[in-house]
């Protein structure tokens, strides 16, 4: 159990797993892009850790870029997003690999493929650590995906709970009491 401000946390995911689903994760997705080189744009804050952790196990070229976007108060999804920092200026015929903390309602992840889909890349997927399916609110494709999780709200391994939590190696769902 731990406690960030007002909310205690159980451990919901611990690092072994994260690590073993990263590991498979990154199997196929070393399939996928052999031979080819694109351009991985990691979603801050939330993905640092993910991010920082999936792509030393990548065995195909790719160059690294960080985005930032937010739609997130305390934890609540304001539904209202905010492009916070560029995406890479020419994506053009480039595949792209979108590396996100979790896709919860798909509102952050919509507004970014609609904003990297009127650039022309070759191709467009969605690599997240978490999702949470029954909150899903728009239609997309999450091609990779560490862990499908219920409906409530985690810390940790990146994820944040008004910016505090990130530090946790596991990840942790708040209580209901
Ligand atoms: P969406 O637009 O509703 O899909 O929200 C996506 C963003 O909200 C993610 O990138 C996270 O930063 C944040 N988020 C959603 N659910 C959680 C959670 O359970 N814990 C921490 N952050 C979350
Ligand atoms: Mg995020």
């Amino acid at each position: 159990m731990i406690k960030v401000k007002d909310l205690e946390f159980e451990i919901s995911i611990t690092s072994e797993d994260i690590e073993h689903r990263i590991e498979s994760l990154a199997e196929r997705i070393n399939f996928d892009y052999e031979g080819k080189c694109p351009i991985i744009i990691a979603i801050l804050n939330g993905s640092f850790i993910f991010a920082a952790d999936i792509t030393r196990h990548f065995n195909f070229d790719h160059e690294i870029h960080f985005a930032k976007y937010s739609s997130y108060q305390g934890t609540q999804s304001t539904g209202n997003v905010k492009s916070l920092l560029g995406m890479p200026a020419d994506i053009t015929d480039r595949d792209i690999i979108i590396i996100e903390d979790i896709v919860d309602s798909g509102v952050t992840m919509s507004a970014i493929l609609s904003e990297l889909e009127s650039k022309g890349p070759r191709s467009v997927e969605i690599c997240t650590l978490l999702m949470k399916p029954e909150n899903l609110k728009v239609d997309i494709n999450v091609k990779y995906c560490a862990f499908e999780i219920p409906n409530l709200f985690v810390v940790g391994y990146g994820l944040d709970y008004d910016g505090l939590g990130r530090n946790y190696p596991d990840i942790y769902t708040v209580c209901d009491n």
